[in-house]
């Protein structure tokens, strides 16, 4: 079947959060029989860790909840993505920023803040962890996964 939608998910270096969302929302969208017709990646804004597996700490968090993220490798946002990807999810402000300098003056996909599709939660921002301790990264998934839901929703109302 043709993918008819496409979403990427950025963060900062794209071995935490980013690749956690993408983990995520795949497995939801598996859930929901979509993912034939998703096409579905993240990327970061910085260049560090591009190639790399996610954090291990990531990782761990992700398995304990049945995300396997091992095979993805971070990359950097290219300017193509603006234009090839139906739409943007940033984790915070200072990567929506830094997506709103990147971009192209036209035909860009929009760009929004991930957890404006996140129920349970007030905040705005996924906090990144990777300074952090472990329960940064168990919040994470509990605002990804929150986000998730409604995103697939909001997803499948604009495929119709
Ligand atoms: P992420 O977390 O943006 O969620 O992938 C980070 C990973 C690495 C760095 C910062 C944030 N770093 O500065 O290397």
């Amino acid at each position: 079947m043709a993918v008819q939608f496409s979403l990427l998910f950025v963060c900062l270096g794209n071995i935490c959060r980013s690749p956690t969302a993408e983990g995520v929302f795949r497995a939801r969208a598996h859930g929901a029989g979509l993912a034939d017709r998703l096409h579905i990646d993240s990327a970061g804004t910085g260049s560090w860790h591009v190639g790399k597996a996610p954090d291990p700490r990531s990782q761990a968090a992700a398995l304990r909840r049945g995300y396997d993220l091992s095979s993805l490798r971070a990359r950097q946002v290219v300017p193509g993505d603006f234009t090839r990807f139906d739409l943007i999810l940033a984790m915070d402000e200072e990567n929506l920023d830094s997506l709103m300098q990147l971009a192209p003056a036209r035909r860009v996909a929009p760009i929004e803040l991930v957890l404006r599709y996140a129920t349970r939660t007030p905040l705005a921002e996924v906090p990144d962890p990777y300074a952090g301790g472990s329960d940064g990264f168990e919040r994470v998934l509990d605002l990804l996964e929150d986000a998730a839901d409604g995103l697939l929703a909001s997803v499948q109302e604009r495929m119709r």
